[in-house]
């Protein structure tokens, strides 16, 4: 899927499942909102719907199934070769659902990212939205971060949040946030397109400034300005 080919950011996208954020990034692509090429789809799962979606955008597929390998080495080592010959500017982790070891993660740091369904650094790992619940919380939201070696944990780009309401499931919360990352995403992929955001020398700079711990904070307002 080009959108221009003579200075396309090349962008590799991983997935797991549903892919609806590999959709969001789609749509914004075809809607001239997001300068980028998307370059392959990586799955570790077979027939999953985020597949499907990259095939019909016309998106070369890489299934990387860890039932074609005998243990996680062999399964983390033709995932780092399909990684290593993908020519990607950056590489976006969106529901990719393997921890990555440290010799995949270091040689891309400041070029591979990860959405989060939390407002990291609260609910590292699972079930974001259950805790969120059952802790109270008043606020719920979503995390776009570098991925580095510690699950994450790396340095946060930006937040989007909303109010929790009351009466709210963890399903309903999961609709909630999903929405959010739907335009979070390419918005931060943007950013990394345009080059106003970038690693060097250990820091995130976004238009040539580094980003406080806590990233960029936006809220529904900001990515749904019509609503
Ligand atoms: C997203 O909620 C993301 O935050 C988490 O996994 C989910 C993936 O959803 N890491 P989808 O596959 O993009 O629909």
């Amino acid at each position: 899927m080009t959108v221009n080919s003579q200075h396309a950011f090349n962008v590799s996208v991983l997935i797991s499942g549903q892919g609806s954020n590999l959709q969001a990034i789609i749509n914004a692509i075809s809607d001239h909102q997001l300068p980028v090429n998307i370059v392959n789809v990586i799955s570790n799962r077979e027939d999953v719907p985020g597949l499907q979606r990259a095939q019909r955008a016309g998106i070369e597929t890489v299934v990387i199934s860890k039932h074609a390998y005998a243990d996680r080495n062999q399964f983390d080592h033709a995932l780092a070769k399909a990684l290593s010959k993908t020519p990607a500017d950056l590489f976006v982790l969106a529901g990719f659902m393997h921890i990555l070891p440290d010799s995949i993660v270091t040689p891309y740091l400041g070029k591979m990212i990860n959405i989060h369904p939390s407002l990291l650094p609260k609910y590292r790992g699972l079930h974001t939205h259950q805790q969120v619940l059952t802790n109270g919380d008043k606020y719920h939201g979503t995390t776009v971060h570098l991925v580095t070696p510690t699950l994450d944990a790396g340095p946060i780009i930006a937040q989007a949040r909303f109010d929790v309401a009351s009466d709210l499931t963890a399903d309903s919360l999961k609709a909630q946030c999903q929405q959010l990352e739907h335009r979070l995403l390419p918005k931060v992929i943007g950013w990394f397109a345009e080059q106003r955001l970038c690693y060097q020398d250990d820091l995130l700079l976004f238009d040539q400034h580094p980003l406080p711990t806590c990233g960029i904070q936006l809220d529904q307002h900001d990515l749904f300005p019509c609503a």
